[in-house]
């Protein structure tokens, strides 16, 4: 998709649907003993909480398809606006030894990533926060020539020294904060900038110090919701006018939403991912009961390792976190089956956001795409690989006007 009116159409129809449907999307499930549009929709509310496990699980992992929600929403139409293509050209599999130090997903991703870099004649490639500096080495190979690699902690840029010299690579890592003002003295019109899954603020930078020199860009975007506005700001006004229009505000929780689904973990890790869900929610009926507040209370996040080995230390522990003193003789099995019924619950009421997951994803990337052809780039968007490398496949590909 390259053309600037079909990004501006799609922009504009995407940022009406998301803003028409905000009291449905934007409440997040576990917050409320009710949605807050349950009274307006109980039909879709009993729709959604009769799904049994298998219908519940296929709508999770394909929310367009054969979804009961179209019933009253536009799902046809939401999986039309998310249709994007796959970037030409596919890739072909690369020599074993280039992968030698990197994690075997992280490879199959750079693979993937490497032939969608176009690099024309006379352009140099440059890595924007690097990391280790792994896509930079194959760029080098599959270029040759001299890559930069900016990341700024100081221990990544030295791996990345050493494993680049220890492969006779010419990849220079520099020690760089790509926020700092004096980072865009590294882009130049001779500049193709690449990033693999550089966060939001990161590569909002990106974007616009390369929209500044000139640079051509190759980026897949990540976790549009690490940003230090607390209030998303658009990047293009193909995507601010009908935000005003509409009237369709977004907040970084909601900009979380864009980036939730992940590669399905192992098992073990969803059955503990679930328990803790349940204690969770088991805990929070309990402290509205203690507080007299009907309100969720948010409780840190604990690394499953750490997370206690019943139900009620799990609640010590939170009460603990929060200050609240537990009252004896506390009926814990009623409390964690509570706990489990409403983690049910909320599991069904989530597959109403999950539709909603794809089409804000793609719009921030539309919104991004727009930025870049007001720049006068031309700019295409599409995927460059499978979801089940990584939901993270959008690519956006920006050549300045004259290259
Ligand atoms: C999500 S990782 C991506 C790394 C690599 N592109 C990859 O795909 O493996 C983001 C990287 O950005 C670096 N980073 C974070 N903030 C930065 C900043 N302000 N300036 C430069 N690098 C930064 C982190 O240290 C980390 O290596």
């Amino acid at each position: 998709m390259s053309d600037s009116p079909s990004l501006a159409r799609r922009l504009a129809r995407l940022t009406e649907l998301l803003a028409r449907h905000q009291p449905l999307w934007r409440p997040e499930p576990f917050q409320h003993l009710v949605p807050p549009w349950a009274e307006a929709f109980p039909d879709l509310q009993a729709a959604l909480l009769a799904l049994g496990e298998e219908r519940l699980a296929r709508l999770q992992a394909e929310p367009f398809v054969d979804s009961p929600l179209a019933e009253w929403l536009p799902v046809a139409e939401l999986e039309a606006l998310c249709a994007l293509p796959e970037l030409a050209p596919r890739p072909e599999p690369l020599p074993e030894a280039w992968a030698q130090h990197v994690g075997g997903r992280k490879w199959r991703q750079i693979e993937a990533f490497l032939p969608r870099v176009r690099l024309a004649p006379g352009q140099a490639a440059l890595e924007w926060c690097a990391g280790k500096g792994h896509l930079a080495r194959t760029l080098a190979r599959r270029h040759g020539g001299e890559v930069l690699a900016l990341e700024w902690d100081p221990a990544l840029c030295a791996a990345g020294e050493a494993l680049a010299q220890a492969q006779g690579l010419a990849v220079r890592p520099v020690r760089q904060d790509v926020m700092a003002p004096e980072a865009a003295r590294w882009l130049t019109r001779a500049t193709h900038a690449c990033a693999l899954h550089a966060c939001g603020d990161l590569h909002r930078r990106l974007l616009e110090a390369a929209a500044t020199a000139g640079s051509a860009v190759t980026l897949a975007p990540c976790c549009y919701q690490r940003t230090a506005a607390a209030e998303y700001r658009p990047l293009s006004r193909a995507a601010g006018v009908p935000m005003a229009e509409h009237g369709l505000a977004l907040s970084r929780d909601d900009l979380a939403l864009a980036v939730q689904e992940t590669v399905t973990a192992p098992r073990g890790v969803r059955r503990q991912r679930r328990r803790a869900g349940a204690w969770r929610l088991g805990f929070d009926r309990l402290q509205r009961e203690l507080r007299g507040v009907d309100a969720y209370l948010p409780v840190p996040s604990l690394a499953y390792g750490r997370m206690p080995g019943c139900f009620a230390g799990f609640c010590r522990w939170a009460a603990a976190q929060k200050g609240l003193s537990l009252p004896a003789g506390l009926d814990w099995a009623a409390l964690e089956a509570e706990g489990w019924r409403r983690q049910a619950e909320v599991a069904r009421l989530e597959a109403l956001r999950h539709l909603f997951r794809r089409p804000l994803e793609v719009w921030l990337a539309l919104d991004r795409a727009a930025f870049l052809a007001e720049a006068g780039y031309a700019v295409e968007l599409g995927t460059f690989c499978p979801r089940e490398l990584t939901p993270r496949n959008l690519l956006i590909r920006g050549r300045p006007a004259s290259c």
